[in-house]
């Protein structure tokens, strides 16, 4: 396709005149695009299931142009929908006709205080550059997810985004102390306050993160740091089996002073697709076995001891037969190739087949039970499906991925998504599980968003969502069903 077709299909106009005149005239010349060019990575998620289209993008630089151009839109009844990064996998940030909020010019790191153990950053910061920041003052900003070169911490709050140190960190929401949010009537909150204790009515901050935009636009967050861990040790490790993985949790936890930050599961099918499509990534270890973890133990000090306490703790798991082989980390370099082998196999899943995903979380005791059931369902729904079920087993969730069988073609594969989701997400529920984790609802979960919260929960939300955006402008057709 030329780009002058391509400029013709995706323009769309529609916007009034005055209000697009209005609109422009806040954000000056460098904070607004109509260009299909500039706007196409912006109007698909890159997971595939949604193509979208925008007549207006606009990026404000501050916050007050933030809530004038809500104020405009609202007061000319024209939905908007707030964009960070757009790695999300539920396509929470596509717009489809709307206003396209974008918050990547809000990009300054407003303080960092070590002191106080806090960052104050605005939404538009890359979550890589806030990682980087509290290590230069000598503190750590501890979420870490696949995406984190190109995800917003606005955006991470917006989805209250999880990864691979929750077990010891928690989720966004455990991350985040204050924020400033514009209400979708342009009124700027500014409840940055960076308090450990504040026990002042309802935690309105609380509201905002997971709300994926359909309340308001975060546009400044204060962050909790932590102390820097100066000595990380990462291992590989084969697991005797599936409730293994939940011995070694435990044995971890207790061995290492609670210090364990990652302890994440892969299948073999998941090494050998790893290994398949990314040829930097080995095996760290010489026979095959059904199931692996990287595990992950970060120290505060510099005394050489939290190697030799992994390792000692990994021999103790050996003794007892939870597992069965083990390669520590000698440096740096081997553990950033321990978890490129994870890194390459959520890259490069889709090719194996089509893939159809879920992020599910059930109670971290449940997990081997649930994955044993759910690859049964799977198997007797469309027989043949290659299982790909890994992830973040020190918080209880698993993406239980799937690939089309081989020799089934991508369309017939897909077409059977909704039977598979309800085969997963049933017996998800059954152990009282998530059928979204961390990744959101958006527009891809609606139908679940109906059938597994209960009426009392949806109620309450949509009372949320009409006190706060009354006439629904803020996101349409996400996160409620
Ligand atoms: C991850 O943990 O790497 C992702 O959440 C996996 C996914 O996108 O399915
Ligand atoms: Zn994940």
């Amino acid at each position: 396709m030329s780009i002058t077709a391509l400029r013709n299909t995706t323009r769309s106009p529609g916007l009034p005149p005055a209000l697009v005149e209005a609109l422009k005239a806040i954000v000056g010349e460098k904070g607004w695009s109509d260009d299909a060019m500039t706007l196409e990575p912006h109007l698909k998620d890159w997971v595939g299931y949604a193509q979208g289209s925008t007549p207006l993008m606009v990026m404000p630089k501050n916050t007050d142009e933030v809530a004038a151009v809500v104020k405009a839109c609202a007061a000319a009844g024209v939905p908007v929908v707030p964009q960070g990064g757009n790695t999300g996998s539920v396509a929470g940030g596509v717009p489809h006709g709307e206003v396209l909020l974008s918050l990547k010019r809000m990009n300054r790191i407003r303080e960092v205080d070590a002191a106080d153990y806090t960052m104050t950053v605005e939404a538009g910061v890359i979550l890589a550059e806030v990682q980087v920041a509290a290590l230069e003052a000598g503190r750590f900003f501890p979420l870490s997810i696949g995406s984190e070169g190109s995800c917003t911490i606005g955006g991470n709050v917006s989805t209250n985004a999880g990864g691979t140190a929750v077990l010891r960190f928690g989720n966004m929401r455990d991350l985040v102390l204050g924020l400033e949010v514009v209400l979708p009537d342009g009124r700027i909150w500014n409840g940055l306050r960076r308090l450990r204790k504040d026990n002042t009515g309802y935690a309105l901050k609380h509201l905002f993160m997971g709300a994926e935009g359909t309340l308001g636009v975060v546009t400044a967050i204060v962050l909790r740091l932590f102390p820097k861990p100066l000595e990380v040790a990462t291992a590989f490790v084969a697991i005797r089996d599936l409730d293994a993985s939940i011995e070694l949790l435990a044995l971890l936890r207790a061995a290492t002073g609670d210090a364990l930050s990652s302890i994440e599961v892969l299948p073999r099918i998941g090494i050998d697709i790893a290994m398949q499509f990314d040829p930097e990534v080995g095996d760290p270890l010489e026979g095959k076995h059904e199931w692996y973890a990287i595990v992950e133990v970060s120290g505060t000090k510099a005394d050489g001891q939290t190697n030799a306490t992994l390792e000692a703790a990994l021999a103790d798991a050996m003794e007892q037969g939870i597992v069965l082989d083990a390669a520590i980390a000698a440096s740096t370099a081997q553990a950033k190739a321990i978890w490129r082998i994870r890194k390459a196999l959520v890259l490069n899943l889709a090719k194996v087949g089509a893939e159809v995903k879920h992020d599910v979380s059930v109670p971290v005791s449940k997990q081997p039970d649930f994955v044993r059931r759910a690859t049964a369902a799977v198997e007797k729904t469309v027989p043949g499906t290659r299982t790909v079920a890994y992830g973040h087993f020190g918080d209880g969730n698993i993406h239980f991925n799937l690939a089309a069988p081989e020799g089934m073609d991508a369309p017939s594969f897909m077409a059977r998504a909704a039977d598979l989701h309800r085969a997963v997400y049933d017996i998800a529920a059954e152990y009282g599980g998530s059928f979204a984790a961390e990744h959101g609802v958006g527009i891809v979960k609606l139908d679940e968003m109906a059938r597994y919260r209960s009426e009392v929960e949806l109620d309450l939300m949509r009372g949320f969502k009409t006190l706060l955006d009354p006439k629904g402008l803020f996101n349409p057709g996400k996160v409620l069903p």
